[in-house]
């Protein structure tokens, strides 16, 4: 035999020489819950390890992040009911939960890459990410929300606004307006392949704030497509988008990879919350170990060609010394 691959793998310095893929701090994203009130976390039932915090708390995790040398985060904010209405008209109010956080993170933190969320969801009184008429979520009126969002966002701080919503035309919506208020600084990683998926169950948890009727898949993409990914990831890059981002992570390497093949930009992936739920799950049960799991999984989403990875283990692993 000429070829024996096992010459490589036969000591640990050689299997690290050799190795292809690795995960830093820097790659890492940390999603974060935000409630209202002062003092408060509160753990999140299906998602062991990770709570919401109130602001004052919210700063106290940041600054532990920044120590390990967790630079980046993705805020999400749980509203209550009686804030939310067909229009999502609190996402847009000076006052609100969501942006006093993100002003309070970058006042006191200015290091830190602040990544906010544009969609209805939290906001709305019917759960979608869109303006709800007779059953049907409307693409172009929810446009103008979600510039004002977004602005809003820019104006408190943020370093990178993340459409989550799925409507059409919305990254260059967006970026025509950052651009037109004086925010060409202002990034958009935008979530280019969002898949009406499963696994978003715990984080709607989370937030409380799951669709009051129906399901999202006039405007998340089905599972069982490949390449209509690529309609999707050329669009935004045609309008402007900074980063392309395809979610889950897990069940869709395939995408990730697809979506790497075929950009210049840096392609992000979000591990969501029902990977994360289903992966601590089993290392509660004892029928994983976690330290070898966690790896494998965010190695393995790297592997496929994500440059940036939104995880709920970040904090974790970084704790543990994993990497
Ligand atoms: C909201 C949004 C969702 C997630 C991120 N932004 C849920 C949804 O679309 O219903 C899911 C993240 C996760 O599951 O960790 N537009």
């Amino acid at each position: 035999m000429l070829q024996r691959p096992r010459r490589n793998r036969k000591s640990e310095a050689i299997r690290q020489m050799v190795q292809e893929t690795q995960v830093n701090a820097a790659n890492l994203i940390f999603p974060l819950f935000i409630v209202d009130g002062e003092n408060q976390k509160t753990e999140v039932a299906s998602m062991p390890g990770i709570f919401r915090y109130s602001i004052d708390n919210l700063l106290r995790e940041v600054e532990s992040c920044l120590q390990l040398g967790l630079n980046s985060f993705d805020l999400f904010p749980n509203i209550d009911e009686a804030l939310k209405d067909k229009y999502a008209t609190e996402s847009h109010r000076e006052e609100s939960l969501y942006l006093r956080a993100i002003r309070a993170v970058k006042k006191n933190f200015p290091e830190a890459c602040v990544i906010t969320d544009v969609a209805m969801d939290p906001y709305s009184s019917d759960g979608h990410d869109g303006i709800v008429e007779n059953g049907e979520v409307l693409n172009d009126e929810t446009l103008e929300i979600l510039g004002k969002m977004a602005l809003a966002h820019a104006r408190s701080g943020a370093d990178i606004i993340a459409p989550s919503d799925m409507m059409d035309g919305r990254v260059g919506y967006i970026r025509k307006m950052l651009d037109e208020n004086g925010f060409t600084h202002v990034s958009i990683m935008s979530y280019s392949a969002k898949y009406a998926s499963a696994f978003y169950g715990p984080f709607r948890d989370a937030l409380n704030s799951a669709p009051k009727f129906g399901d999202k898949k006039s405007y998340q993409m089905n599972p069982a497509n490949q390449r209509e990914a690529l309609i999707e990831a050329r669009l935004d890059e045609i309008e402007g988008a900074d980063f392309l981002m395809v979610k889950p992570a897990l069940p869709y390497l395939d995408v990730i990879k697809l979506i790497k093949d075929n950009t210049e930009l840096p392609v992000a992936a979000y591990n969501v919350s029902g990977e994360y739920a289903m992966i601590k799950a089993a290392i509660q049960k004892g029928w994983l170990n976690d330290q070898r799991a966690i790896t494998e999984v965010l190695t393995s989403i790297r592997r496929a060609g994500a440059t940036a990875i939104l995880t709920y283990h970040a904090k974790e692993v970084l704790v543990n010394k994993w990497l």
